[in-house]
């Protein structure tokens, strides 16, 4: 798409062509490097870090620091992916200057290409004001694992009809705020393919169903490698669990049976030099 890019023309220009959007978490810079070399067409670095990455058990505990780190580390990594960053816990929470000078710093220290906010109606000023500095922005509804205290638990969001409505009134304020997608995650399917239909921009789906213009994953989840909790949406394309533990066990082994390392492994020294250090 234009010089190869994927940008924020490309998420609407993909919803317009009916073109479903792959997106990924990453962390780090090598991890991001494959993701992109494979074609993702954005990588989010998600405050899931928190969780997969430093094993707290919610995302509440990453700070705007922990983030832009890692941030920088995946942007680096990066040739054609659209870079978002996500807003932590209280980085846009306690008012308009503070939430515009955050998402500025994941920018401008960061490195990434926009950044993402969990919530609606109750961060709409936020939304706009880091809309209105020129920062492209991603929604975030449904199961906010940022208000996990509130929802108590990680449990899906708009089964009842209150809940449903307020899912869909906050998309579509989202929208006229001027966000360029929405996530949405943990909701049912039609709930989904509802909200897909009645706004302009491109949801992202993770436990949203079929239905959502693009879909999100934990990298760690889709690769099999983060175990602790297996959520019933994702689906586990490969079990690097298993090859990291038999790897490794192998390494082990060779270690202790002189195996590893060889020959081609080491270093030569001339004789002539060896000789006289002895
Ligand atoms: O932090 C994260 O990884 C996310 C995705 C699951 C959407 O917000």
């Amino acid at each position: 798409m234009g010089n190869g890019k994927f940008t924020v023309s490309s998420f609407l220009k993909a919803k317009n062509d009916g073109e479903k959007i792959s997106m990924l978490t990453a962390y780090d810079y090598s991890t991001a490097k494959l993701l992109d070399e494979a074609g993702v067409d954005s990588l989010l670095v998600g405050d899931s870090l928190a969780m997969v990455v430093l094993g707290h058990e919610n995302t509440l505990k990453v700070t705007v620091d922990d983030m832009i780190h890692h941030c920088k580390a995946v942007s680096r990594g990066v040739k054609r992916a659209m870079v978002i960053g996500d807003m932590p816990f209280m980085s846009y929470h306690v008012d308009i200057q503070d939430s515009v000078r955050n998402a500025g710093r994941f920018i401008q220290e960061g490195g990434v290409h926009g950044v993402k906010l969990e919530g609606g109606r109750e961060v709409i000023d936020k939304v706009r004001a880091v809309i209105n500095a020129q920062i492209p922005v991603m929604g975030h509804l449904g199961l906010t694992p940022q208000s996990v205290n509130v929802f108590g638990g990680f449990k899906v969001q708009g089964r009842q009809e209150e809940q449903a409505k307020k899912i869909i009134e906050d998309s579509l304020l989202l929208q006229e705020a001027g966000v360029f997608a929405i996530v949405l995650e943990c909701v049912p399917e039609r709930l989904a393919k509802l909200i897909s239909e009645k706004l302009q921009i491109p949801t992202i789906g993770i436990g949203a169903g079929r239905y959502c213009d693009g879909q999100i994953l934990v990298s760690q989840d889709m690769l099999g490698m983060y175990t602790d909790f297996v959520p019933k949406f994702v689906k586990q394309y490969s079990n690097l669990c298993d090859t990291i533990k038999e790897s490794t066990s192998t390494y082990i082994k060779e270690i202790r049976e002189g195996q590893f390392p060889a020959k081609e492994h080491s270093f030569n020294i001339d004789d002539k030099v060896l000789e006289k250090l002895y």
